[in-house]
């Protein structure tokens, strides 16, 4: 009867650690590590400070395109440009009546064509909040580490391999 209790005894103190190492487990799972974006490392209930905002980027001019659909990156500072409902500031002089004025390239035709392909007299509304695809560029360095390939690049591969 006492080697009995003995091993009751036991197994209940065997039970409650298990039960306290599984609840410490389970306190570390409630706050994992974060993901490494733009803050490197932190959990999720942690709040780190964030990175300072990219700069203007160095060189001047408009960017090579890497395929032909590709919304050209905005070379020049949007800072303060005004785009909602009553104005679109991009417009003054990139619309088809201002570019040349402006000395800026025009919306391309695409930018006047609605859902079905059907040329509007004016810039479409799925085209109006220009920023929704094009960015400016900036000096910011890559976050993760990128092999993107532009298409040159990979149809002058194809060329190589059939030879
Ligand atoms: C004051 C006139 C002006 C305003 C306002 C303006 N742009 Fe521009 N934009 C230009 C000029 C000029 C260029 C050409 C720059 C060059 O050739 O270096 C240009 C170039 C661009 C290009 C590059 C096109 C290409 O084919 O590389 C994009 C995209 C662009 N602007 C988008 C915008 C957007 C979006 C806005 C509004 C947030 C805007 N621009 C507001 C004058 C303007
Ligand atoms: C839905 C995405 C989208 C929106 C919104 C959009 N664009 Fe574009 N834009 C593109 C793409 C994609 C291209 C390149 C292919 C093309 O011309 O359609 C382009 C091309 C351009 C070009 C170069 C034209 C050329 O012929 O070289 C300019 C300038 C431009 N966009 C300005 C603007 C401005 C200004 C606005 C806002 C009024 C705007 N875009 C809104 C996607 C968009």
């Amino acid at each position: 009867m006492k080697l009995f209790g003995a091993l009751l005894g036991g197994l209940l103190v065997a039970v409650l650690g298990l039960a306290m190492a599984t609840e410490r487990t389970g306190s570390s799972a409630q706050d994992p590590s974060a993901p490494d974006g733009l803050r490197k490392g932190g959990s999720f209930q942690q709040t780190l400070p964030a990175p300072p905002m990219a700069g203007q980027a160095r060189e001047a001019g408009r960017e090579t395109r890497n395929y032909p659909e590709q919304p050209p990156v905005i070379p020049h500072s949007i800072r303060g440009y005004q785009v909602d409902t009553r104005v679109n500031q991009c417009l003054d002089c990139h619309s088809r009546s201002t570019a040349i004025r402006a000395g800026a390239p025009m919306v391309s035709v695409t930018h006047f064509m609605d859902r079905n392909q059907q040329v509007l007299a004016a810039v479409s509304p799925g085209r109006y909040f220009c920023t929704q695809c094009h960015v400016p560029k900036t000096d910011a360095a890559p976050l993760v580490e990128n092999d993107f390939r532009t298409v040159d690049e990979v149809l002058r591969d194809l060329a190589r391999e059939r030879r």
